[in-house]
């Protein structure tokens, strides 16, 4: 099966992906990686294993339409079974959803709904919750509000600050993408207004 990642910084979640990719037995291979930014050690990750990469800036568009347009079109050219956005800053638009709406995900450091957005163990550890995680879905319209596929919790400790528990949930953030990635391949999914199904067998 073939996925397209799309990243804006670190990448450690695709580095995940790209070594779970190098057993044929993951069956599962990065075709592309696209960023909204040169000059990210995602690219970099993404060169090194010799995998393709494509940027398109928002800047470098007349309009944020005109960037959705160009950006689905990249992603298009690859073919993808499915679009994982890992640490992808950017919000898509209609013609992307459109395109790509039902196998399209995204993975979140929050236990969903609680802390969708931009700061997700800092508003967890402001809270005072004492359990946190992660949260892959399918994206839509929303942030960070489409169907949900998995979710990994992880205790926040009483010595955590924003470094340490944002360090242990991606631990388990990573593992669960792979793990997800390879089993919605593997198996199909469907989505049935919220409710997403994997495979067969529980449906
Ligand atoms: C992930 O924890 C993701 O949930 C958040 O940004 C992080 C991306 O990290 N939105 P990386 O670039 O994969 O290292």
């Amino acid at each position: 099966a073939r996925i397209v990642v799309l990243v804006s910084g670190s990448g450690s979640n695709l580095q995940a992906l790209l070594d779970a990719c190098a057993d044929p037995a993951y069956g599962v291979r990065v075709v592309a990686v696209g960023a909204d930014r040169d000059g990210i050690a995602g690219l970099d990750r993404a060169t090194a294993a010799g995998v393709p990469v494509f940027v398109d800036s928002v800047a470098a568009y007349p309009s944020r339409e005109d960037w959705d347009r160009a950006l689905t079109a990249h992603v298009a050219e690859h073919q993808p079974d499915l679009v994982v956005s890992a640490g992808f800053l950017k919000l898509v638009g209609a013609h992307f959803l459109a395109a790509f709406g039902d196998r399209y995900v995204n993975t979140h450091n929050s236990l969903l709904p609680a802390f969708p957005g931009m700061h997700g163990p800092r508003d967890a550890l402001g809270y005072g919750v004492k359990l946190a995680g992660a949260t892959l879905f399918f994206v839509d319209a929303g942030v960070d509000t489409g169907p949900i596929i998995a979710q990994v919790a992880v205790p926040v400790l009483g010595d955590d600050d924003e470094e340490t528990l944002t360090e242990r949930i991606k631990v388990a953030e990573r593992r669960q993408l792979v793990t997800q990635v390879g089993r919605l391949l593997r198996e199909g999914w469907t989505i049935t207004g919220r409710k997403v199904t994997i495979g067969v067998s529980d449906r």
